[in-house]
């Protein structure tokens, strides 16, 4: 699939989910649908005291698979983009933790998740937020002029990760911090069966392999890079999505029993590489 067609795709599926939260209800990821497949991932990401200062709708449409603010350590003062901002939920954390000298931009291209994200800032009464419309493959921000990048599952959606870590690299600061929360797969996973395991997980286009994803970091420019398991996915948790999608679940078990995990990815743009470019990659919208 192309990277525009697979961002119609995604652009569907997310857009639908907005709508099914703008409704009342709770975001789905789609991927196992009525077989509940996001729990294992969505679910218990964020403690009492963080949701408790939100409005509802943000906290129902949280559809990640970490709590990259609570690993980011940001600070008063600091400008924070978050990757795919759905509904919102990382972007006020975020906006609190960087306070009013602060700012906090969400970025994404369903419009329905924008209206949401926007509806769900107004509700929550923060002004350091600015949600923007756009391909976090070509990020509508200048060079050198963001701390911290954060995202939330969603630089597995990407048809061409290359050119995301390339346009993070571009819009931090020198020192600057990439702090993402991501599912990651560890080893090798025969294609077909890794096809169904993401679909459970909810991916539509393909999770990284760890080493994979350090070699498209470092090739980015960036340094200290380190990914860190922060919830590891058991073949049981899957057992029904899989069997459902005709695979021998008890056959398949030792090929991806503990493969797939939701991990902490960090990485820095070095003190000394101030970016001159301009954008560096271009896909439509
Ligand atoms: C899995 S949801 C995560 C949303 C949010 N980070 C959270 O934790 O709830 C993925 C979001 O990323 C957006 N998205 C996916 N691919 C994108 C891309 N290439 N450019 C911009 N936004 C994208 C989708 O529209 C959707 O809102």
């Amino acid at each position: 699939m192309s990277t525009e067609n697979l961002q119609e795709v995604v652009k569907q599926k997310y857009g639908t989910a907005a709508k099914q939260v703008a409704a009342g209800g709770v975001a789905s990821c789609g991927g196992g649908g009525e077989l509940s497949c996001c729990d294992p991932i969505t679910k218990d990401l964020y403690d009492g005291s963080q949701i408790s200062t939100l409005p509802p709708e943000a906290v129902a449409a949280s559809l990640g698979c970490g709590n990259p603010t609570a690993l980011a350590k940001l600070q008063p003062g600091e400008t924070v983009l978050d990757l795919g901002s759905g509904g919102g939920i990382d972007v006020l954390l975020s906006a609190k933790r960087v306070g009013p000298a602060g700012k906090a931009y969400g970025l994404d291209m369903t419009d329905e998740m924008l209206a949401l994200a926007r509806e769900n800032q107004k509700k929550a009464g923060v002004e350091n937020v600015e949600f923007l419309k756009g391909a976090i493959e070509n990020i509508p921000l200048p060079e050198n002029s963001v701390d911290v990048i954060i995202s939330n599952c969603v630089i597995n959606l990407s048809g061409d990760k290359d050119c995301v870590l390339r346009e993070a690299f571009r819009v931090l600061k020198p020192g600057g911090r990439l702090a993402i929360s991501d599912v990651v797969v560890r080893g090798e996973v025969p294609v077909a069966i890794r096809k169904s395991v993401e679909l459970w997980v909810g991916c539509v286009a393909g999770a990284l392999e760890e080493f994979e994803y350090r070699d498209k970091l470092f090739s980015a420019g960036f340094e200290d890079i380190d990914i860190e398991p922060t919830r590891v996915y058991r073949v049981e948790q899957a057992r029904d999505f899989l069997s459902a999608a005709g695979l021998d679940v008890d056959k398949v078990a030792p090929l991806i029993d503990g493969k797939f995990m939701s991990a902490f990815v960090r990485a820095t743009k070095p003190a000394s590489r101030a970016s001159v470019v301009g954008p560096s990659c271009r896909v439509a919208e």
